[in-house]
C-alpha cells in the first residue's frame, strides 16, 4: 500500500473515531431510565409511521402496550404495523393497531376519535408527536404548520380528554422543539388567515414552524391547568437535533448540506425517541404536569413560553377554529 493511501486511511479513521467518540459525548444525550411495564395499557401515538414516533412505537410494544400507530398514509402505516411486530416478535399478536389518522383533516381527527372511543376500552397515553415543515394550507384552510402540529393535536386531545380521565393516571405528551424560542404567535394574522404567519420563504417557513413549537409548549402549560383535580399530567418536550425526515420537503441543496452534518453531529432516531419515552413513563414527573423537558430533564422556559395570557387566548381561538365550541 503506498504511503499516501496509509495515511489518507489513517485520517479517515481517525475523523470517524472522533466523530465516534464526539457523538457519544455531545450528542447522544441521556436516556430514559424508567422500567416500567405497560401491560393492560392503550397508547396512541400519531405519526408513527417513520422518525422518532416509530421508535416511541416500537419501545412502547415492546413494554406490552396496546400501541394504536395513528398516521395519515394508510400504505405507510401499515409497513410500520408490520415493522413494529417484526421488531419485537410479536408474531401473530393483535396489539400493535393501525389507525388511519390525517392531522391536517379536522373531519379525520374527528373520525379517528370515533372510531377509536368505539373500539377500544381505554387511554393511558396520548403522544402527539406528528409534525410537518412544510408551508402550505390544510383542507380547512388552515395555516399548514399551525393546522396539523397544533390543531389537529389540539382537536385530538380534547376530544379523547374524557377517555383519559377514565383511565387515569394517564399523560398527554407532545413533542415540540427548542425552535419554540424563536416563535411568537401572530393573534392578529391568526384571526385574518387562521395562519401563523403567510410567507413561503426559507427562513419565513422556519419561523412559521417555530410558531406552531411555541403553540405545542403553550397548549401544554393551558392544558395542565384545565386539567388540575384530574389524574391526567401533560408535558411538552424538545427531543433533540435528529436525524430523521423532517427535512423531507426542505430544497435538494439544503439536504445535500445537511446529510454529513447529520451523520454525526444529530442523533438517531431511538436516541431522538429519548425524552418522549421519559416523558411518557418516568414515575414521580406528575408534579412536574405542563412543563417542558429536553435530554430526559425538566427546564426552564421563557416567559412567553409559559404567558397565561397567550396560552389561555389560544386555547379559546383553537376552539374556535377546530370546531370545538
Ligand atoms: N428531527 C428533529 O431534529 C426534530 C427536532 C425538534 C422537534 N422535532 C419534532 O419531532 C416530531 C417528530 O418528527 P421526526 O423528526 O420524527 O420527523 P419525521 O421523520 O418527518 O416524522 C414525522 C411524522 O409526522 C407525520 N405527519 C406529518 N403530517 C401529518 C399529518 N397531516 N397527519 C398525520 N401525521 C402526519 C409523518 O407522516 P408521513 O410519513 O405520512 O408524512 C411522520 O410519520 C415532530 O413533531 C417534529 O416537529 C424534530
Ligand atoms: C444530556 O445531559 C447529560 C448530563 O445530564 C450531559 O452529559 C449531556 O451532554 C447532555 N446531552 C445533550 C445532547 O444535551
Ligand atoms: C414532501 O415530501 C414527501 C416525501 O418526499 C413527498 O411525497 C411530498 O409530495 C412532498 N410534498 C410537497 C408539497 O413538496
Amino acid at each position: 500500500m503506498s504511503d499516501m493511501m496509509s495515511y489518507f486511511l489513517l485520517i479517515v479513521g481517525c475523523v470517524i473515531g472522533i466523530g465516534y467518540i464526539f457523538h457519544n459525548l455531545f450528542v447522544k444525550g441521556n436516556r430514559c431510565t424508567s422500567t416500567a411495564k405497560l401491560h393492560g395499557k392503550t397508547v396512541i401515538v400519531t405519526g408513527s409511521n417513520t422518525g422518532i414516533g416509530k421508535k416511541t412505537a416500537i419501545t412502547l410494544a415492546k413494554r406490552g402496550a396496546r400501541v394504536i400507530l395513528a398516521c395519515r398514509s394508510q400504505q405507510r402505516g401499515e409497513i410500520a404495523l408490520a415493522e413494529v411486530i417484526e421488531v419485537n416478535k410479536l408474531g401473530r399478536s393483535k396489539e400493535v393497531v393501525f389507525m388511519q389518522l390525517d392531522l391536517g383533516s379536522l373531519k379525520s381527527v374527528r373520525t379517528f376519535a370515533e372510531n377509536f372511543l368505539k373500539t377500544e376500552d381505554r387511554l393511558d397515553l396520548l403522544i402527539n408527536n406528528a409534525g410537518i415543515l412544510l408551508q402550505g394550507k390544510t383542507e380547512d384552510g388552515l395555516g399548514m404548520m399551525f393546522g396539523v402540529n397544533h390543531i389537529g393535536h389540539f382537536l385530538l386531545t380534547n376530544l379523547l380528554l374524557e377517555r383519559l380521565k377514565t383511565c387515569g393516571p394517564s399523560r398527554v405528551v407532545t413533542v415540540s422543539s427548542v425552535g419554540h424560542n424563536f416563535g411568537k404567535i401572530d393573534f392578529k394574522c391568526l384571526n385574518t388567515h387562521k395562519a401563523l404567519g403567510t410567507g413561503t420563504s426559507f427562513w419565513q417557513t422556519m419561523q412559521i414552524y417555530s410558531d406552531s413549537k411555541l403553540c405545542n409548549v403553550l397548549f401544554t402549560h393551558e392544558l395542565a391547568k384545565r386539567l388540575q383535580g384530574t389524574k391526567v399530567t401533560c408535558y411538552s418536550l424538545h427531543p433533540g437535533a435528529i436525524n430523521s425526515e423532517i427535512s423531507r420537503n426542505s430544497s435538494n441543496v439544503l439536504k445535500a448540506l445537511l446529510k454529513p452534518i447529520t451523520a454525526f453531529f444529530f442523533k438517531n432516531t431511538e436516541q431522538g425517541a429519548q425524552t418522549t419515552l421519559h416523558c411518557a413513563l418516568q414515575d414521580g414527573i406528575e408534579g412536574l404536569s405542563g412543563r417542558y423537558f429536553s435530554n430526559c430533564t425538566v427546564r426552564d422556559l421563557y416567559p412567553k413560553a409559559k404567558d397565561d395570557v397567550a396560552a389561555k387566548k389560544l386555547w379559546e381561538l383553537s376552539e374556535r377554529l377546530s370546531g370545538l365550541v
